[in-house]
């Protein structure tokens, strides 16, 4: 099936940019990446061919080049832009505030600056539930208060959120929706395409699986101190493929007409616990993974979930894949590219 419309997919060599090019194609759409791979590799494209049997386009550009991007929409006649791109680790983000409002916000006006020029006004962004702060009551509602993230990265979403909110106000051709991310895990259950942070990784899952792997000694576990039943954060982890999945749907949401500015919360609605994903993990992969409890790291919360109720009634959809699928698509992806993208995928056994 194919012409659905055009599509550009900023920060589409990404984790979750990658794994929704995927889902875009298999719908039909036509879809231009443009990603200046600072944090991710070029070989990205072979893998997402190999699964759609479609070729990619992609241009390597930074948001914040005007005149790239400009010469990028002269090219093509988009519909919408699905945002992904920008820098996203929180600890850096404290350590380099300057770096992270200019990629992240800066970046964010110039594209909508083009955006405007080439009148096309319909933008997926990729927010985060970070935007909730530590003072809230779970699960996470879109329309609670939200006037105090913790570090910078979460400020820039939640100034970006009200860019885009005001640029809706001031024009109502606009058609906007902010998908608030919370714990994206898995990968395609082809293997193929997944997580492939550069460095010591700095989240739970891949952590997780370089342990399971000999990479990393031992996991971490911070904090089993927390007023959660055992000890653990806890958090709403939710499928990389679902979360590609909710951006098809806000896509056909805005082409059917039916979007103004809309902030929506996309996880499962369920929290798991650090201790139920390790031991998850290691029942349906079958590996041992050493561990030690260390102290909280600064900035956690406690427990983080979502309220699923918008997601389900405004988008018509919802998560479908379970913490083993997790686990399991998580472990596939680590074990077919142990150097993620830099050795070509191995064939597995499970895979024939
Ligand atoms: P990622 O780092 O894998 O992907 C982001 C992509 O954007 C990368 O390919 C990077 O090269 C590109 N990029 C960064 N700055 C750019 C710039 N100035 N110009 C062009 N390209 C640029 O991250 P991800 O996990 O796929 O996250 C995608 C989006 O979702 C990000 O905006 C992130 O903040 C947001 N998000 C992620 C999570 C998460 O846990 N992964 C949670 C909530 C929100
Ligand atoms: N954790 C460990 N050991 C590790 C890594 C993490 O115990 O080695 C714990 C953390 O302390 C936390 C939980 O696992 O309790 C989840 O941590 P992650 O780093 O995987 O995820 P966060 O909830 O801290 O943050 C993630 C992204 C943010 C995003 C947020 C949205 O990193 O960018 O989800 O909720 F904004």
């Amino acid at each position: 099936m194919r012409g659905r419309g055009k599509l550009l997919v900023t920060g589409g060599a990404g984790f979750i940019g990658s794994h929704t090019v995927v889902e875009l194609l298999q719908a039909g759409y036509e879809v231009v990446i443009y990603d200046n791979l600072s944090n991710s590799s070029s070989l990205v494209f072979e893998r997402v061919s190999q699964i759609t049997k479609i070729p990619v386009t992609f241009i390597e550009g930074d948001i914040r080049d005007v005149s790239g991007l400009d010469e990028v929409f002269t090219h093509h006649d988009f519909e919408a832009v699905l945002h992904f791109a920008g820098l996203k680790a929180v600890s850096e983000s404290v350590q380099e505030p300057i770096r992270y409002y200019n990629n992240n916000v800066f970046g964010t006006l110039q594209l909508l600056e083009v955006m405007t020029n080439h009148d096309v006004k319909t933008m997926i962004f990729s927010s985060s539930a970070t935007v909730y702060g530590s003072d809230g009551v779970v699960p996470f509602r879109e329309d609670m208060c939200v006037s105090a993230p913790s570090n910078p990265y979460g400020m820039s979403k939640l100034m970006i959120e009200n860019i885009l909110s005001d640029i809706q106000k001031a024009d109502n051709s606009w058609q906007i929706i902010c998908l608030r991310y919370f714990n994206p895990v898995g990968a395609h259950p082809s293997g193929l395409i997944g997580e492939d942070p550069s460095g010591v990784p700095n989240n739970l899952m891949p952590f997780l699986t370089q342990t399971a792997l000999g990479r990393r000694d031992m996991l971490r576990i911070f904090g089993d101190d927390y007023p959660t039943p055992d000890g653990s954060a806890i958090r709403d982890f939710i499928h990389v493929v679902d979360l590609a999945e909710a951006h098809v749907a806000a896509l056909q949401k805005c082409q059917g007409g039916g979007c103004s500015f809309h902030i929506v919360n996309v996880g499962t609605g369920k929290g798991y616990s650090v201790f139920q994903v390790l031991r998850t993990f290691e029942n349906i992969n079958k590996v041992k993974i050493p561990f030690q409890v260390v102290n909280r790291r600064a900035g956690d919360v406690a427990v983080s979930f979502a309220d699923t109720e918008l997601a389900k009634k405004f988008l018509s959809w919802r998560a479908s894949r379970g913490l083993d699928a997790m686990c399991r698509d998580s472990w596939h992806w680590q074990r077919k590219s142990p150097a993620g993208f830099k050795e070509p995928a191995a064939d597995l056994v499970s895979d024939s």
